[in-house]
């Protein structure tokens, strides 16, 4: 079999570039490891930037994410007892952030696909790259199957195999943090209209949601922490945000660790990797969905030239460092890092500063609602 692009990955990378190559009348097969039901219900992040929810717009897919998502155009930041806004949208020119599921995201992509057309194969094993041909092998439906292309895009997140092939040539930057978060879903209300990211002495405390009446939380935890029980997550969350929550039955719990990581280049020979595959960022600035996208966009754009696919890592790992570090500097000023009180001290300091001073929630503003995404 033939095609020009040959993306390995169903995920929001793997599906919008297809997407997007589609539009461009340029051929690709998709290769996921996982079946449609897994990879539809896989819960993670749910916020959209303002350029996510354009490119959503820009593919023709806009429709239930401005239905049923939730625009927010402030957060809000609390510290010491007491809550502050950050008008991202009055310190941005009326950009804003929406509230959508990243599984939702994925179901629009994966229906889109399979009505369209161009192949999209779930539950593919044993896949392997070759980045100087561009061949990838395959087993699918018991059979093993070989794939020529012209380019391969590894789009297979952070545990896939596209990055591990090119290891050698690749140089890692990386920063593991020494907790976790504990996430839960739960039937109720959210507690609050927006966003609250709370910095308290027993650690750092998130709320969030995914409509009015689903509530997503979490808590800052040890790295390899069980889920704690219902009750203790309820009690801990009413301590760390000062306020008694909504509750709610819990339908949804897990622990993910913490981590900043970048390869150098992001790309070699036929192989060029995108989203999770390349980079990963502590959850804290809601980054890593949105730089999935911000990579798809620009390979999609480069595809057809040289030029642009030999600048690629270049430009991409631009806004990749720059999201890098919104993402360390969020979690750094609002985890308890460690029991040092000089560090505690620092972090009051800088919210003050930021809740204080308009450059520095400007600064803080402009990259939450995200910077503008690149393209060749
Ligand atoms: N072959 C085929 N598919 C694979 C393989 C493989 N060897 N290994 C992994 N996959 C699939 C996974 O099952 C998954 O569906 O690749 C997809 C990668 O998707 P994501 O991990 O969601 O990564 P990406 O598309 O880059 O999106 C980044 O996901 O992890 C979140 O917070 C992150 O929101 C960000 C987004
Ligand atoms: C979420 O709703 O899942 C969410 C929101 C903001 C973040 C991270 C996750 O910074």
């Amino acid at each position: 079999m033939r095609t020009q692009v040959a993306i390995v990955g169903g995920g929001p990378a793997g599906l919008m570039l297809g997407r997007l190559l589609e539009r461009r009348g340029i051929e690709s097969v998709i290769l996921e490891a996982r079946d449609r039901e897994y990879v539809q219900q896989r819960v993670r992040a749910g916020v959209l930037e303002q350029a996510t929810m354009d490119l959503m717009d820009e593919v023709g897919l806009g429709g239930r994410m401005h239905r049923e998502g939730l625009v927010h155009e402030g957060v809000e930041l609390r510290f010491d007892g007491e809550g502050h806004r950050i008008a991202l949208s009055d310190l941005t020119g009326g950009r804003a952030i929406t509230i959508y599921g990243q599984q939702e995201v994925v179901k629009d992509l994966i229906e889109a696909r399979l009505e369209s057309g161009p192949p999209l194969h779930f539950d593919v094993g044993d896949v392997v790259v070759d980045p100087e041909t561009g061949v990838v092998t395959y087993t699918h439906a018991g059979e093993r199957q070989r794939l020529e292309a012209d380019l391969i895009a590894g789009c297979d997140g952070f545990h896939g195999v596209c990055r591990p092939t090119i290891q050698d040539v690749l140089t890692v930057y990386e920063r593991v943090y020494p907790f976790g978060w504990m996430g839960i879903l739960a039937e109720c209300a959210p507690s609050s209209e927006e966003l609250i990211y709370a910095h308290h002495e027993r650690g750092f405390a998130l709320a969030s949601m995914r409509s009015h009446e689903v509530t997503r939380m979490y808590l800052q935890c040890a790295p390899d922490a069980e889920p704690w029980p219902d009750e203790q997550i309820w009690d801990e969350l009413d301590t760390r945000f000062g306020m008694g929550v909504n509750r709610g039955p819990i339908f949804e719990k897990g622990v993910t660790p913490m981590r900043s990581f970048v390869v150098e280049p992001m790309q070699h020979g036929r192989l060029y990797l995108a989203g999770d595959a390349a980079h990963i960022v502590p959850p804290t600035g809601a980054k890593g969905l949105n730089t999935a996208m911000a990579d798809v966009a620009l390979l999609a754009s480069s595809i057809g030239d040289e030029a642009a696919l030999q600048a690629y890592t270049r430009r991409a790992l631009e806004r990749v460092w720059r999201v890098q570090h919104f993402s360390w500097w969020m979690t750094s000023m609002l985890h308890r890092m460690s029991d040092d009180p000089f560090e505690t001290r620092i972090q009051r300091s800088q919210l003050r500063y930021t809740v204080t001073s308009t450059a520095q929630a400007t600064a803080l503003a402009e990259n939450y609602v995200g910077l503008p995404f690149i393209t060749a």
